[in-house]
């Protein structure tokens, strides 16, 4: 039987809640469909009280989806959860994530509350949050600078309170991986009922942590993850999905039997949406999906790929749903590079004509950042034979 990792993606809640990444209801909508093409498992819709837009996106992606659980945040009050669930209404399968604060610091100045008013505020959340949806997550807030005893208090009382996933934030992004996966086995061990819930990771990336502190997570008993598409969130964001799928898919001989149901061939596709309907763009070295993720310049690569593509690629671009990788022509390629490329754009060249066209090119590579077809086709003087393919 396999070990399934739940994929819970965020993108619509804490995605969106970085500045500048709002999106509209329609927008949301188109981007919920693509999440249910990836096959996401849980998607969170947005944070439903928070404004009449959050409320009505959550409604409507409830209404229009089939396969995924949808989840409603809300914070550990009555009137959130109660707003939460009447968002949810028309869902299969709903699931109200309501969280409250744990760590000294929140609880002091954020909450102005003591650690036994904050256990039972989250109690009686989610005991109330049980009436209103199939499932309840709890997330102790900023849970990865709260103290350990309090959080394994928490989690056991939550856990006997009906919570069918507890998640772990960390939500400033301060941990390490040693430390992530620390918490999490810990909860394993000394939570008596923690295997009545799912235990989840939500890591922010402030460190640029955040995929590694979820994988350790993973790899210390978590099986769900909370992620968004492109890791877009507050401040430096969230884990990124595709880095979480990818990384568990590609080194399945480290994580032993676990896997996700993430059709990964919609993954390039997700992407792109995300990116155009937030106006955020993806840098080029982004792993997984940036532009430069499947590209390869220098001519000691394209070689080696060339004789076979698993020298310098660990994954195949077909595999996120992208046609291929991307030769780049420039300045750090080599010859077999440009013979290659000369041979697909149907020039036949003999060795001499190869050793002048690439000369030429080499000047030409030297003036630009990248050299194009077009370029190619120039270089290649009228006395260099052309044969159709
Ligand atoms: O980062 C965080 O703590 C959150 C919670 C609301 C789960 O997004
Ligand atoms: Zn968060």
């Amino acid at each position: 039987m396999k070990d399934k990792i739940y994929i819970f993606d965020t993108t619509l809640r804490d995605g969106e809640q970085a500045p500048g990444a709002a999106m509209g209801i329609q927008d949301k909508l188109q981007v919920a469909h693509q999440l249910e093409a990836l096959k996401i498992d849980i998607i969170e819709a947005g944070f439903p009280v928070s404004s009449q837009a959050q409320f009505e996106a959550t409604e409507m992606i409830s209404r229009e989806l089939n396969y995924p659980t949808i989840a409603g945040l809300a914070r550990a009050s009555k009137s959130d959860i109660d707003k939460a669930g009447e968002a949810l209404k028309a869902a299969n399968r709903k699931r109200i994530h309501t969280f409250i604060a744990t760590s000294p610091i929140h609880m002091e100045y954020k909450l102005g509350k003591t650690p036994d008013e904050v256990l039972k505020m989250a109690v009686e959340a989610v005991s109330h949050a049980k009436t209103a949806a199939d499932e309840v997550e709890f997330s102790p807030e900023d849970g990865c600078r709260s103290d350990m005893d309090f959080l394994v208090e928490i989690v056991q009382a939550v856990i006997e309170a009906g919570a069918t996933t507890v998640n772990i934030p960390d939500t400033v992004g301060y941990v390490l991986p040693e430390e992530y996966g620390k918490i999490i086995a810990t909860l394993r061990e000394r939570v008596p009922n923690i295997d009545n819930a799912v235990l989840s990771t939500h890591c922010h990336n402030d460190l640029g942590m955040a995929a590694a502190n979820s994988l350790a997570g993973v790899k210390n008993g978590a099986r769900q993850v909370e992620c968004t598409i492109n890791g877009i969130g507050e401040r430096a964001g969230n884990a990124a999905m595709e880095e979480i799928v990818l990384a568990v898919k590609t080194r399945s001989d480290f994580f032993e039997g676990i896997e996700t149901d993430i059709k990964t061939t919609e993954i390039a596709k997700a992407s792109k949406l995300v990116s155009r309907l937030t106006g955020f763009a993806v840098a080029p070295n982004k792993a997984i999906v940036g532009s430069n993720a499947f590209a390869h310049e220098s001519g000691i690569h394209v070689h080696g790929i060339l004789k076979n593509r698993e020298t310098y690629e660990i994954m195949t671009p077909e595999t996120i749903g992208l046609e291929g990788n991307r030769m780049v022509l420039g300045r750090h390629s080599g010859k077999a590079g440009f013979k290659k490329r000369c041979e697909e754009m149907g020039y036949k060249l003999s060795e001499d004509e190869l050793k002048t066209a690439f000369d030429k090119f080499c000047q030409l590579a030297d003036k630009k950042k990248e050299v194009f077809d077009e370029d190619i086709a120039a270089i290649i003087s009228d006395d260099i034979r052309k044969e159709e393919q």
